[in-house]
């Protein structure tokens, strides 16, 4: 049983909103929905300070407003749905999984670190997951939720900078941060380790500027590779090289990461995979990928060659209808790497 359709006549007039009170739902519970009082909301001015939120704004977009000009990617509201998808899409790929270091069930890390956490909806997830745990996320933006659960907190921070915290932790994260750092390596990879108590685990879940396809069909000069390439040389321009996921493997092992393990996942660039698994992903990731197309161009494109918006944006044209179009077999290769900081006098091959 759904509604009571008397409710639905009594309240129907042009306009006039149904009390909801007066429908029978079919919820298992017959009584109202409890809310979580153990979320907890954080005031947005509790320790914010106003120049954290005066984003600056170009070409219609929002960026972040500290250490402005650093990553130059939006922030607003479109930017921040995008992200609030992608998570999940990802999650999907690695079949609901949102870390593959052996992490234990049982006796969890205490403290685990989220780098440029974004929308903050793995630290959230991992809160859930493990709710002994104190989980901290960081970003230069603070466009993270206000009700989170008791053991997440979020900070403003340049990871990028030297690092201050006073406990160790035991886990440390990253998700699609590729184009983030001058040096993913000394900024963060190397930062993690010094983190890191003996036996931690520092595991990056990146992607690469690249675009696969096994069967010919994505042309190496059409306008999907050519934006590629245009997008890692400008990156590279900019000292945000967007090249990460393939270098990661030896970059855990030169900072001194053992147990190093790499996992790499093709996710579909739309529709084209047989397979209703893939079919779906390759779907989310082509229109998540689609909208987030005039955020990853916009500023790096225009600051790297001078391009106007207008021609930009004219040329994503092309792009987008290569990208979703399903004769073109393409995917995009990401790179689970995690290891481990050995333990204090353990001899490391
Ligand atoms: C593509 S988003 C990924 C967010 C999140 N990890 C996820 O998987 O959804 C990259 C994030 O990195 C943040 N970021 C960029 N440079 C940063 C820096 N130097 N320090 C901290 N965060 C940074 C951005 O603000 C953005 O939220």
């Amino acid at each position: 049983m759904g509604v009571a359709p008397n409710s639905l006549r009594r309240h129907g007039e042009l306009n006039a909103l149904p009390d909801l009170r007066d429908f029978q739902f079919t919820f298992e519970f017959q009584n109202a929905i409890e809310p979580d009082i153990s979320m907890r909301v954080v005031d947005d001015d509790e320790s914010l300070s106003d120049s954290v939120l005066d984003y600056p704004e170009e070409f219609g977009r929002t960026y972040h407003a500290y250490h402005a000009g650093s990553y130059v990617y939006p922030n607003d509201l479109t930017e921040q749905e995008r992200l609030a998808l992608q998570g999940p899409i990802i999650k999907k790929l690695f079949d609901d999984r949102l870390y593959f270091a052996p992490l234990s069930r049982s006796n969890p890390p205490q403290f685990i670190l989220d780098i440029a956490t974004g929308v903050g909806d793995w630290a959230v997830e991992m809160g859930d997951l493990f709710p002994s745990s104190r989980i901290v996320g960081t970003d230069l933006s603070p466009i993270q939720p206000s009700m989170v659960p008791p053991n997440v907190e979020f900070y403003v921070e340049d990871s990028s900078e030297p690092w201050n915290y006073t406990d160790k932790f035991g886990y440390i994260h990253t998700r699609l941060t590729a184009g983030c750092w001058g040096s993913f390596e000394t900024e963060i990879a190397q930062q993690a380790f010094d983190a890191l108590e003996p036996g931690g685990w520092f595991e990056a879940q990146e992607t690469e500027a690249v675009f696969g396809c096994d069967d010919g069909t994505l042309d190496p000069n059409g306008p999907m590779c050519t934006w590629f390439h245009e997008m890692r040389m400008a990156s590279e321009k900019l000292n945000r090289p967007a090249i990460l996921g393939s270098n990661l493997k030896e970059i855990f092992e030169r900072v001194g990461f053992v147990d190093v393990e790499q996992l790499v996942f093709r996710m579909p660039l739309n529709a084209w995979p047989r397979d209703e698994r893939l079919k779906d992903l390759g779907w989310m990731w082509g229109q998540n990928f689609s909208q987030g197309l005039n955020g990853f161009s916009i500023q790096l494109l225009n600051r790297a060659y001078g391009r106007s918006q207008h021609e930009i944006e004219l040329s994503l044209v092309r792009v987008r209808e290569e990208l979703l179009n399903p004769h073109v077999h393409a995917y995009m290769p990401i790179f689970v790497v995690f290891g481990r900081k050995p333990f204090d006098g353990e001899i490391v091959e």
